[in-house]
């Protein structure tokens, strides 16, 4: 079993931020969404990955990852030059591939259950297709699937503006070599892109076995600020533990589960967890509450921060209350006059904002 990861396309709903980084590089609990795809695939034992880049963001991908030894993966990196659908991006892939059946998994996808199951089912069975389905509220900006009573599958599309279930499509897919087949047997959507919704369907319609599974555990696709707020909050939750390898000074307090880097230092601050605080971070005279990331060397001074994304080298300063805020990298919000209301931000990297 090889593993495709899709880490290409444009991330523009996630502009400025993706002016300057990969989408799918976008910290949450102060680590890239990217970095939770790999643990999936080396819990599952996957041995060998794809990882498909974009010319605008391909390079940075690849300095992240490396070679994906760091997850015990060999990792071969596939150029697509255009973002043109998740069903290109396979075509595209397809000397990767070779005849092997594969896990697809969309790089901006963050799972709170692992794949080692549904690998392990996909691997016994003789199935063509294996896809994840969730119940969401709105299920227009996602492939949806229809069941029949027994649970079959009977009909899937994408981006329905009137959707037929509230069942949206995850993005992890387990799919046999018999995919390529359909994928040449499909024309671009309405919006221009090989729709891998659109394959899966076409190899149900040729009689292949494909298979829906509801997934028990969350499921977020990071697809805009909310979305990454809220899988910070969810990872935070769910993953951070108490550990402070920076100094903590005695007129500070720090409660429940926190992880504060080395070289960071907390001075006459409260942190309240679950809270991330990166390496070399300053946080002074501050608060910062629960679900909360605070990059690498940033400074927090005189301000209170709470359920925030406060990427690598921010400085937050005088600032009475930011929640609900996404910072991007080098940003400096300074508070000058006298306001005390609340902000809601989401500010791109390299920005200044005085408020
Ligand atoms: O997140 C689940 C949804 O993902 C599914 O419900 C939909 O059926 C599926 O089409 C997909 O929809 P999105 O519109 O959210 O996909 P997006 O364009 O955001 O791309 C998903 C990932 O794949 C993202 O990490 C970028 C990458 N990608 C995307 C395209 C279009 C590529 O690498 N190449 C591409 O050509």
């Amino acid at each position: 079993m090889k593993a495709l990861v899709l880490s290409g396309g444009k991330g523009t709903r996630l502009r400025p931020l993706t002016h300057t980084m990969a989408k799918q590089l976008v910290p949450v609990g102060n680590r890239p969404i990217l970095s939770y795809v790999m643990d999936h695939l080396q819990a599952a034992g996957i041995k060998e990955a794809g990882v498909v880049i974009a010319p605008e963001t391909g390079e940075e991908v690849k300095n992240y990852l490396q070679d994906g030894s760091r997850w015990g993966l060999s990792v071969e990196y596939i150029l697509q030059e255009q973002p043109l659908g998740l069903a290109h991006a396979v075509k595209t892939a397809a000397h990767f591939l070779e005849d092997s059946p594969f896990v697809m998994y969309l790089g901006d996808n963050l799972l709170g259950s692992g794949i080692e199951k549904a690998v392990r089912r996909f691997e016994e069975t003789n199935m063509d297709g294996l896809i994840f389905l969730k119940r969401v509220s709105d299920p227009r900006a996602f492939g949806v699937a229809v069941l029949d009573e027994q649970g079959q599958l009977i009909k899937l599309v994408e981006k329905p503006k009137e959707p037929p279930s509230d069942l949206a499509l995850v993005g992890v897919y387990l799919f046999s070599a018999n995919i390529h087949d359909a994928i040449s047997r499909i024309k671009p959507s309405w919006r221009g892109e090989l729709e891998i919704t659109d394959a899966i369907q076409t190899m149900m319609d040729m009689g292949h076995r494909v298979e829906g599974e509801v997934l028990e555990g969350w499921w977020l696709d990071t697809g805009k600020k909310d979305d990454i707020l809220q899988a910070n909050a969810v990872v935070l939750d769910e993953y951070a533990a108490r550990s402070l390898a920076g100094d903590v000074d005695e007129s500070s307090t720090v409660e429940g589960r926190v992880e504060l880097g080395s070289g960071a230092s907390v001075i006459r601050s409260v942190i309240r967890g679950p809270v991330v605080i990166g390496r070399n971070a300053r946080i002074v005279d501050s608060f910062i509450g629960p679900f909360t990331s605070v990059g690498d060397d940033t400074i927090i001074q005189d301000s209170v921060i709470q359920h925030a994304v406060i990427l690598e080298g921010a400085q937050v300063r005088g600032v009475k209350r930011v929640e609900d805020s996404l910072i991007g990298r080098n940003t400096q919000v300074i508070k000058g006059g006298n306001h005390s209301d609340a902000l809601r931000l989401m500010i791109g990297d390299h920005c200044q904002v005085e408020v």
